[in-house]
């Protein structure tokens, strides 16, 4: 049952035109609701989901919403109110990740995902790799739970040539994250992040129930002369960084402040978690090596995806840690699905050892700077902006004026065709409402310049909202 009054107001809505029509009628669109209630899709959305819920309607993808024949049960019979009393508390946020997934109508432009398109990914060398790997005797046997020993190495190796790593495959690295916060930490635990920080490494730290804390970060990274006084205000030991292209704000850890990141993780005992999310985005020229290779005593745990230079399916990402917490996180890693499924394992390593490998991250990077000039010069056209504007190879964090508030911005935008991310969950522990995400990942540049006219739009049309 839902509470919220603009939800209800569109059940009441929905149930007057049920009631009056017939079975297999279509109900309206998504946007002609918005449009007619004032409401926003989420509030839809939620109304549409009850009437689901209640056998009123079926939702069928990409047709529309139906009355149903006959209901097999009124709502009224339906009594779930007992899980309510069965489940536990949890610190899980049952809403992620809705910012990142908006079912958006099919006209609407996505700047809201930082994923690459299909454009952008390397199909023919995928497919090939694929098949390779489908070819392969024992692919669809099992694996080990740390991951098949050649991509293991390959991991290994462009960490540090003489492979003082362990690494272990997980299904990408929001599962990495998941993984560590569940295996390295006990419920109540703290971990300390830079604000803002990633979405999903929040929620991750939450479901796992730790509590996030806030460190100051600046262009030049998280602030190393305020941690120490984190960790002695909070007492954690786990410190979750990305020093590379960091999410949402694009900024690079400067190198005068590596030795005395390094050296407090020394003398505190500090784990620190190295998410180098974009390491294979960023310019091999001038690429600074990660934190975790030049780090004998094994304070860092770095994480590298290939689901942005490769594919969002490329659920597949090296772990790579030493010690004790190397074994606590491959006994944890086995406990929780077995093995990473092999077929992935091997196309992952067919692509990443490939000719065309270093060919397809040139022409990425190339055609994401394309779409990032696009992006910055459209938003330029918009006098709104708090500067800096600031951000990585996908996206850029853009700050709004006091009056504006960035989920009503986003609310507003999407009526208007456009997806956008609001920053409001991407602070740790000081949530504000001041800046959104637009991402250049997975639109042309053609698509992007008119999204960000409908955002122009959606801005000027916009009333300023009393905060609070
Ligand atoms: C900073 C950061 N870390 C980790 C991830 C997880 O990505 P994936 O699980 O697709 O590898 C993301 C996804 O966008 C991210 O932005």
């Amino acid at each position: 049952m839902i509470h919220d009054s603009a939800a209800r107001r569109v059940v009441g809505h929905l149930d007057a035109i049920i009631t009056a029509g017939s079975a297999g009628d279509r109900l309206p669109s998504v946007r002609t609701l918005m449009a007619e209630l004032g409401v926003s899709p989420a509030t839809v959305r939620a109304a549409v989901s009850e009437l689901v819920r209640a056998e009123r309607i079926e939702t069928i993808s990409g047709s529309g919403t139906f009355i149903l024949a006959t209901p097999t049960r009124q709502s009224d019979d339906v009594d779930r109110g007992w899980q309510t009393a069965a489940l536990s508390p949890h610190h899980l946020d049952i809403d992620f990740p809705g910012p990142l997934q908006v079912a958006a109508p099919p006209d609407t432009i996505d700047l809201a995902s930082g994923y690459p398109d299909a454009t952008l990914q390397p199909i023919a060398l995928l497919t090939k790799a694929m098949r390779d790997a489908a070819r392969r005797p024992g692919t669809y046997g099992r694996a080990p739970g740390e991951g098949i020993e050649p991509l293991r190495s390959w991991f290994a190796a462009e960490l540090h040539p003489k492979r003082r790593h362990d690494v272990l495959i997980t299904s990408g690295g929001q599962a990495a994250l998941s993984l560590i916060f569940r295996s390295i930490a006990l419920p109540g635990d703290t971990v300390v992040m830079e604000t803002p920080s990633y979405i999903g490494a929040i929620a991750a730290c939450r479901a796992a129930g730790l509590t996030p804390a806030a460190v100051a970060a600046d262009d030049s990274g998280v602030r190393v002369d305020q941690l120490e006084a984190v960790i002695e205000a909070t007492g954690a030991r786990l410190v979750y960084l990305q020093p590379r292209f960091h999410n949402p704000t694009g900024v690079h850890l400067h190198v005068e402040r590596r030795r005395p990141l390094m050296e407090l993780a020394a003398e505190r005992g500090l784990i620190l978690i190295e998410d180098d999310w974009l390491y294979d985005l960023d310019d091999p020229t001038t690429r600074s090596r990660p934190l975790a290779s030049d780090d004998p005593n094994g304070h860092v745990i770095h994480i590298r995806s290939l689901s942005k230079s490769v594919a969002p399916s490329m659920r597949i990402a090296g772990l790579a840690s030493q010690g004790v917490i190397a074994e606590r996180l491959k006994a944890m890693r086995t406990v929780e699905d077995f093995f990473v499924s092999p077929i992935l394992q091997e196309t992952a390593l067919n692509v990443v050892t490939s000719t065309g490998w270093v060919r397809h991250l040139r022409a990425m990077r190339l055609e994401l700077r394309t779409r990032q000039a696009a992006l910055r010069d459209a938003i330029g056209a918009i006098d709104c902006w708090e500067p800096p504007i600031v951000g990585g190879p996908l996206h850029l964090w853009l700050g709004l004026p006091p009056h504006l508030d960035a989920v009503a911005v986003r609310d507003a935008a999407l009526r208007r065709g456009v997806s956008i991310i609001a920053g409001n969950q991407w602070y740790p522990s000081d949530p504000r409402s001041t800046h959104i995400r637009l991402s250049n990942a997975s639109m042309p540049a053609t698509q992007i310049r008119e999204g960000v006219e409908r955002l122009g739009s959606a801005l000027e049309g916009h009333r300023p909202q009393p905060l609070g």
